[in-house]
């Protein structure tokens, strides 16, 4: 079974942009998917493997027809996965020659996917509203890192790094309102689709708001008066220690095309500010919370452990 430990959830895997109509290999928890569009700009998301001899699709080609033809003997899929030709072989019956497709969504700017091949109706997915909001200007971010996913969603999860990991950046007025006596409170309320987070120093709300969307989205709403700025953290599971990372920061103002590599460069910046914690994190997957001495303030880390070790860590078996 393919997805163990990540089966059965809607994940954003890449930007819409990078599928076009030649296949792309991209890995997810372990699985090695291709991607492409057919003629009529319709995105597949197939397992990278010929049901035929088992050959990496992706070195094929996408045809006129809009099929991805597998380059070893050119037995053509269309994005459902559904076979609609095999050379040389009149006789075959085609609707026992699929290959294994993904459910597929191009929402938001990004391709996401539902970790269940073949699965006819599945729920549809939770997505933030700010991602798909089309008034607000959008700048993206991509990252590798060198760990386990899980590792790396708990950091975005986690509000109390921000004066340390970030404390020339977007920790720094936390920091600077930080007494060596503060307490700070974390309230985690369940919802529909995760969690709410709110953090309050010294009994005052700070104003920004954590969302958490199952599985692997964080949601950071950043107070500015009378302005919407939301950064959404994607943190996608690619391969046993590689961990893709979106950042999709979205506003209402300053949307001049003119302003992206502003935006982008201090987006990366706060990313890379986490890279080298998180990658030094041991053991590598999140353990369970009994395995680590944790406090007041872990509240929402604590939650994401309990939906992965009761949820997600066992599906797919
Ligand atoms: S291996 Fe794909 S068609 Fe033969
Ligand atoms: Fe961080």
């Amino acid at each position: 079974m393919p997805f163990r430990g990540f089966a059965d959830v809607w994940t954003p895997l890449v930007p819409a942009r990078d599928v076009r109509n030649k296949p792309v290999r991209v890995a997810l928890a372990g699985e090695a998917l291709v991607l492409f569009r057919d003629g009529q700009g319709r995105p597949g998301a197939l397992i990278d493997r010929c049901p035929h001899r088992g050959v990496a699709l992706s070195l094929g080609r996408v045809a006129a027809d809009g099929c991805l033809e597998c380059p070893f003997h050119g037995w053509r899929f269309d994005v459902t996965g559904a076979n609609r030709g095999v050379p040389l072989n009149p006789e075959a019956r085609l609707e026992t020659l699929g290959a294994q497709a993904l459910p597929t969504r191009e929402v938001g700017g990004l391709i996401w996917v539902y970790t269940r091949p073949g699965a006819v109706e599945p729920p549809e997915p939770a997505i933030p509203p700010a991602l798909v909001d089309p008034d607000l200007a959008r700048t993206v971010v991509r990252r590798d890192w060198a760990c386990h996913w899980t590792r790396a969603m708990e950091n975005m999860l986690d509000g109390q790094h921000l004066p340390f990991v970030h404390r020339r950046t977007i920790g720094r007025s936390l920091r600077r309102r930080m007494r060596p006596d503060s307490r700070m409170d974390v309230s985690w309320e369940d919802t529909g689709f995760g969690g709410r987070i709110l953090a309050a120093l010294d009994g005052r709300d700070g104003g920004s708001l954590l969302e958490f969307y199952r599985p692997n989205i964080m949601v950071l709403h950043i107070p500015i008066p009378r302005r919407r700025l939301r950064l959404h953290a994607l943190v996608v599971p690619a391969e046993t220690g590689r961990t893709r990372l979106m950042v999709v920061a979205v506003r209402d103002f300053a949307r001049s095309p003119l302003l992206e590599p502003l935006f982008a460069w201090m987006n990366g910046r706060i990313v890379d500010e986490d890279q080298a914690v998180v990658e030094s994190s041991g053991p590598e997957e999140c353990p369970p919370a009994a395995e680590e001495r944790s406090v007041a303030t872990d509240r929402a880390t604590l939650q994401f452990r309990r939906y992965y070790y009761g949820v997600l860590r066992g599906s797919g078996a």
